[in-house]
């Protein structure tokens, strides 16, 4: 079992390179499935998520090339449509395959996900949509077994999926007549999907609005990708850059897809600018302000930011109020906050007042989740003293190699191993 040992107090400065978004990698994957032709994806990071669909993408009889920062992915021979629970059960975002499989095959027989530490995460918005297009489906044993073929339909989400949009667009492009997707996720990391699909010949219009309208065609062709840079990941690194007042070069980081964390850091007077290959977050003169936060879809403040931040507003003047909208359990790592002194209370199951302290204090504090646990680290990275951070491995499903990251900004931070 290993972890991250931080000594607390430097200033974060430099540069750090952000890589492609695991939340558009992992998507962009499984629509590799839609063609028999070679997709070449540009911009990868090698995250344990990564490694895990890839192995799940094999079983199927994918072809995967890995090159230095790319993969190159073909299905010009599947030879089965069945997503095992082995890999759907380490990582959720292997249910994609049910919308490719069942779209181009015509059947699929996957895992249901089940949920994890932030929530159920049902999958009801996906069934329906799958539905409504003609599909046949039965639960049996743990996994969804579907059939086609499918045809067009206009499907209203009661609630905004990025997962189900991604699944349900990638079951409509190869489907007869045309699909409509009323209120759609509008991510970054959606319409990226939506692009590259539109590259390989798919008609789709209406992307970046709140209705979709996917006419199906008879085949889809290869193409090469570039993925978009992780927003999430360069969130993190502002809020570090932030929170220890450094000044942080994001090469790669693109400001569009986070004016909403940048307005956050923009009360406690961090100054946060779109320069030309990537954004400058200069925090020397930062205030750290109490700011009220309310995670919701896209554009509005991003959930996966949500205890990122919670570390910020525990040393930050005042009283912060943070609503949780999106998961009904991502509070997680709040209990370890407090272990290192910040003040927290509950106000109800999804908000929590957070008033400000001095300073933390270095502990030893355990990551429940890939989020929560980067917000420990970054609160470690202010911490009076030193602090273990254990069970990185959900750390390391999100990013690459952060320790090396952070210490290249001047981080005191090793990978340690624990004998447990
Ligand atoms: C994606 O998860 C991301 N994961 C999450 O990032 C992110 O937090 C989330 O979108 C919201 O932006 C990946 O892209 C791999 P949803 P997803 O479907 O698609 C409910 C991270 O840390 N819902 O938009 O699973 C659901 O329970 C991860 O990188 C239904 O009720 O999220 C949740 O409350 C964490 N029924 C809300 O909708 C459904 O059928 C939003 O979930 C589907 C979802």
């Amino acid at each position: 079992m290993y972890a991250f040992k931080i000594q607390g107090g430097n200033r974060l400065f430099g540069t750090v390179e952000i890589n492609g978004a695991k939340n558009a990698i992992l998507p962009i994957m499984a629509g590799a499935l839609l063609t028999a032709e070679p997709v070449k994806l540009e911009n990868i990071s090698y995250l344990s998520d990564v490694k895990v669909l890839s192995q799940l993408l094999s079983s199927l009889g994918m072809k995967i090339q890995n090159e230095t920062d790319s993969l190159t992915l073909r299905a010009d021979d599947i030879v089965s449509t069945h997503a095992d629970y082995e890999y759907v059960s380490k990582m959720r975002g292997s249910f994609w395959v049910l919308g490719p499989l069942l779209g181009r095959f015509h059947k699929a027989e996957v895992s249901l996900p089940g949920g994890c530490a932030i929530g159920t995460r049902p999958v009801d918005l996906y069934l329906m949509a799958l539905r409504e297009m003609g599909a046949e489906i039965k639960i049996e044993n743990g996994y969804v077994c579907a059939t086609g073929p499918l045809h067009g339909a206009e499907i209203f989400f009661p609630k905004v999926s990025v997962g189900a949009t991604h699944n349900t667009v990638m079951a409509a492009v190869l489907t007869p007549g045309k699909t409509v997707i009323h209120n759609p996720a509008l991510e970054p990391e959606v319409i990226d999907l939506l692009n590259m699909l539109v590259k390989m010949g798919a008609d789709i219009k209406g992307i970046g609005t709140k209705t979709l309208i996917i006419t199906g065609v008879e085949k889809l062709h290869g193409c090469k990708h570039k993925i978009i840079p992780d927003r999430i990941e360069a969130a993190t690194f502002a809020i570090a850059g932030a929170m220890t007042r450094g000044r942080i070069f994001m090469k790669g980081a693109r400001l569009n897809l986070m004016e909403a964390v940048a307005d956050v850091l923009r009360v406690s007077h961090v100054e946060i600018t779109q320069e030309q290959e990537g954004v400058l977050v200069d925090a020397t003169h930062a205030k750290l302000t109490a700011t009220p936060i309310t995670t919701c879809e896209y554009p509005g403040f991003p959930t996966d930011v949500q205890s990122l931040m919670t570390s910020l507003l525990a040393i930050a003047e005042g009283d912060s109020v943070v609503e949780e909208r999106i998961f009904e359990n991502r509070f997680m790592h709040i209990p370890e906050l407090q272990r290192m002194g910040a003040h927290v209370r509950n106000i109800n199951g999804n908000t929590i007042l957070i008033t400000g302290v001095p300073e933390l204090s270095g502990a030893t504090v355990m990551s429940s989740d890939l989020r929560g646990g980067v917000g420990l680290v970054l609160a470690a990275l202010v911490a009076k003293g030193q602090s273990i951070v254990k069970r990185i491995y959900h750390i390391d499903r999100g990013y690459y190699s952060l320790e090396s990251k952070l210490s290249g900004l001047g981080a005191v931070i090793e990978r340690i191993h624990l004998d447990d």
